[in-house]
């Protein structure tokens, strides 16, 4: 494949051909993968109804691309490399012939049990081999894959099979993290109660902790793969046809299915992935995202599988035996390229250089950013201490939503700026608007991030319900895809971006709606009103903090209630939803029509409790000095 850029120039080229004439631009790139017949139009779309549609009619399956082609070029090449969460334990190397033949394998069992093209089946699994395995047989059968991340918990999980009706469930008996067991099949039994659609659950093992299986719903994978072939043609899908929903939280109500298509999803995740890390053939790329978060679907599986490269999946956490675990795996397998969070860094960072000296890191030879801003100290941790200098720091901005990165150093080629996402991707047209929507010009300025040209990689809808996908990201501005953040443009025309401008935190790199955890903490007895804003943590990026009303302000049991309060909302969400702080208040900063006052709020928590600005519109002012004076 010939698709990699390699100078600056080349990459100047590169962008101006791709908006002088974006449908040339990306044709050709397409050219570089395996269809079985050509498409019929590049590109359509209208941003006032919010669709688009890239290289329709063309006819393609993901996993010939990911796997069957590869066959005959790097059949024994590893394809997955997979290191355990326990150190002692041996790892896997999967080739792309035996990644292939366990997806088939696989993919027979999902028909087997009635799977076809368009179901959709709910993945919720730990980071094992077999996940990866699963998301491609779906796709290999055109089946729609909804992972959802293991710490979501039961409820989350019923709402989103219930969302996207799905009729199969795939999932383990549990999973390691760390020096903890979790039970997975256990709380997919929770969930199901309330799952009227779920036909079958497949149950691969991983801890062999006693599970029920249900006779009639439930079999063990190891059982079902020995009845199949592991012969399994692809089935043939339009580029336009869904590949995947997966979930992510915006400012309003519960989270929306995010949905990707097969076509535009493969060019973009593949043209990205081998821009940006400048993957070069016979590397090893560890990406340290889970698969249940955008970030391992396309960093993980999609984007590595189509180039052929190599891609390390990890089971465990960076701080487990100790925190040189990430430095133990990059020497263990000679990693060239790591992609991680800030937050994990932050997190090293805390438990000193002790970890990190003595390890060998020479393999290294970039390193990724993902999923928050990184700040200038994090940045330059990163790059003295693990890169040495000589690795650049690539950081990565994009969304769910764009399928992948869009404004992106590219590796050794764009001079990097630390805390700087620096410069779009070829394709990718940013703008900054003000409130009203008006495009600021020149350099040097701040605003809102929008798009004006889709991209092969952009949203296709939500699940089931367009109009919320107009709503969300293309009413906001007319003809715009708006993404959420505010941004400034450097007088270098460099990007850096500053956070969300909506209701949604972002928390260790996880994208958490204010809303959903109010509506889980108003679950909570007792509880008549609450306010969910962000602040600004150490280590996290954000962290969550909640005003509560009780109806019953309490006073010596206040840590009991807190706790409790917290165990409801990892009941309805999961643990990655809890609140840092709960402060009870006995009222909220309202406005006369009634609607809270955040900006209110988010100052008393990041702590500033004397310039609070405007109050006077507020119905009951005194509110604010009660929350002030009890401020975390
Ligand atoms: C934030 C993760 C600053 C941003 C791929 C975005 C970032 C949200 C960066 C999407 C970055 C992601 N610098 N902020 N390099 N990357 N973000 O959907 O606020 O989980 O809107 O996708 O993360 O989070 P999501």
């Amino acid at each position: 494949m010939n698709l990699q850029i390699s100078s600056f120039d080349d990459y100047e080229s590169a962008y101006n051909h791709s908006v002088s004439d974006p449908e040339s631009f990306w044709a050709e790139i397409a050219q570089n993968f395996q269809w079985r017949k050509p498409w019929k139009k590049t590109l359509e779309w209208d941003f006032t109804a919010g669709t688009t549609k890239w290289f329709a009619g063309g006819k393609m399956n993901i996993t010939e691309n990911a796997l069957d082609r590869h066959l005959a070029t790097r059949g024994d090449q590893p394809a997955i490399i997979w290191e355990s969460n326990d150190p002692q334990e041996e790892s896997i190397t999967l080739t792309y012939k035996m990644l292939h033949q366990r997806v088939c394998q696989f993919a027979n069992v999902l028909k087997k049990h009635g799977a076809k093209k368009g179901d959709r089946i709910c993945i919720y699994m730990p980071m094992i081999p077999e996940l990866a395995i699963a998301v491609l047989a779906c796709a290999r059968i055109g089946a729609i894959h909804s992972v959802v991340f293991g710490g979501f918990s039961a409820q989350s999980i019923a709402d989103r099979i219930n969302d996207a009706q799905c009729n199969i469930v795939i999932t383990s008996d549990g999973s390691f993290r760390g020096n903890k067991e979790i039970g997975l099949k256990s709380t997919v039994d929770d969930a199901l109660i309330q799952c009227p659609s779920v036909q079958k659950v497949i149950v691969s093992t991983r801890t062999r902790t006693p599970v029920s299986m249900l006779k009639g719903r439930d079999v063990w994978w190891e059982n079902e793969v020995k009845t199949v072939s592991s012969d399994c043609p692809a089935e043939e899908m339009d580029a336009e046809d869904m590949l995947f929903i997966l979930y992510t939280s915006g400012s309003t109500g519960k989270p929306k299915g995010v949905v990707h298509t097969c076509g535009g999803y493969m060019v973009y995740t593949t043209y990205t992935f081998a821009n940006v890390f400048q993957y070069q053939p016979g590397q090893v790329h560890f990406c340290t995202a889970d698969i249940g978060w955008i970030t391992g679907h396309s960093y993980i599986v999609y984007g590595p599988l189509c180039y052929g490269a190599t891609s390390l999946m990890f089971e465990g956490v960076p701080t487990y035996p100790d925190a040189g675990r990430f430095w133990d795996v990059i020497d263990k397998h000679k990693v060239d390229i790591l992609y991680t969070a800030p937050t994990a860094i932050r997190s090293l960072m805390g438990f000193g250089l002790d970890y990190v000296n003595g390890k060998d890191l020479s393999s290294l030879k970039v390193l990724g950013s993902v999923g928050e801003p990184i700040n200038e100290e994090a940045w330059h941790w990163y790059n003295d201490n693990i890169g040495k200098g000589n690795s650049p720091i690539v950081d990565t901005w994009w969304q769910t939503e764009t399928g992948g990165i869009m404004i992106s150093p590219i590796a050794g080629i764009t001079k990097t700026k630390p805390s700087y996402a620096t410069l779009p991707l070829p394709g990718i047209q940013p703008i900054l608007v003000d409130e009203k929507g008006e495009e600021i010009v020149g350099n040097d300025v701040s605003g809102n991030l929008c798009i004006k040209f889709p991209w092969p990689g952009i949203i296709r809808t939500t699940y089931g319900d367009h109009e919320r996908c107009i709503q969300t990201y293309f009413s906001t501005y007319k003809n715009l895809y708006f993404t959420g953040d505010g941004c400034l443009r450097d007088e270098d025309g460099y990007y850096r971006i500053t956070g969300r401008v909506d209701d949604v935190i972002n928390v260790s790199g996880h994208r958490i709606g204010t809303a959903e955890v109010e509506n889980a903490i108003n679950m909570h007895l007792g509880v008549v009103e609450s306010a969910v804003v962000g602040y600004p943590h150490d280590i996290k990026g954000q962290g969550i903090y909640a005003y509560v009303i009780c109806e019953k302000v309490p006073d010596q049991d206040e840590d009991l209630t807190r706790r409790d309060i917290l165990a409801t909302v990892t009941r309805v969400i999961g643990p990655i939803a809890k609140p840092d702080k709960i402060q009870f208040v006995s009222g909220l900063p309202k406005t006369r029509s009634g609607k809270i006052m955040r900006r209110i709020l988010r100052k008393v928590a990041e702590g500033e409790t004397s310039n609070l600005g405007d109050t006077s519109t507020l119905l009951d002012p005194s509110v604010v000095d009660e929350i002030r004076e009890g401020a975390l």
